[in-house]
């Protein structure tokens, strides 16, 4: 389960910190060149099978207009990722006794002019999930280019954060984001930390 674990370069001290105090951490330089670089072309080689995130269960939204890809067994480097969160998700156990255990993720990628309006992850616990980790894969982003997650800490101030290539943004799934709209391609992963316990 955590053979890929936690990169040793991470602050884990400073960013349970930040997730304590702000109910938010952003870890950039996330992981190797080469690995990243990987991740990036595995996203790239299945680009044809992603869908409109809008449409789920036949019913379609406008909130948001990205196009996404569930990842399962047969994206072993995305996989690897999910094991990096599970290990990320042991010490927010052991820090906050946050009961996490089930990742789920999937590729997400917003062409130019798509965006993901204000909202929640996890409305009034609707649902089991905890923390949102999202990983920023293209391999630039100039600050023009817009795509920011603009993000409501909690404490109720609100932080832009540029969705920087190899940077990694957690927040707690209960606060209110959104996504702007992206002037370029815009490649990312959004994983949930889940505590696997069925609310509804
Ligand atoms: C989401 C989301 C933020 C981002 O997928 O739910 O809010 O920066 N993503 O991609
Ligand atoms: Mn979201």
């Amino acid at each position: 389960m955590t053979a890929f674990s936690i990169p040793s370069h991470w602050n884990i001290d400073q960013v349970l910190q930040d997730i304590d105090q702000h109910g938010f951490a952003v870890i950039d330089q996330a992981y190797s060149e080469q690995y990243g670089q990987a991740l990036l072309d595995e996203c790239n080689a299945n680009l044809a099978r992603f869908r409109e995130a809008a449409i789920q269960n036949g019913v379609v939204s406008n909130i948001r207009s990205d196009h996404i890809l569930w990842i399962q067994e047969d994206l072993p480097l995305a996989q690897q990722h999910i094991q990096a969160l599970h290990s990320f998700a042991q010490e927010l156990n052991r820090a906050f006794f946050t009961g996490i255990r089930e990742v789920e993720a999937h590729f997400a990628c917003y062409h130019a002019g798509e965006f993901y309006a204000l909202h929640r992850d996890n409305p009034q616990q609707k649902n089991d999930r905890m923390i949102s980790a999202v990983y920023y894969l293209h391999p630039e982003w100039q600050p023009d280019w817009g795509g920011e997650l603009r993000l409501q800490d909690k404490h109720g101030e609100w932080h832009i954060l540029r969705p920087e290539p190899n940077r990694l943004a957690v927040f707690q799934s209960d606060l209110l984001h959104e996504v702007l709209v992206a002037k370029q391609q815009r490649l990312s992963i959004t994983a949930w930390l889940r505590s696997g316990h069925t609310l509804w």
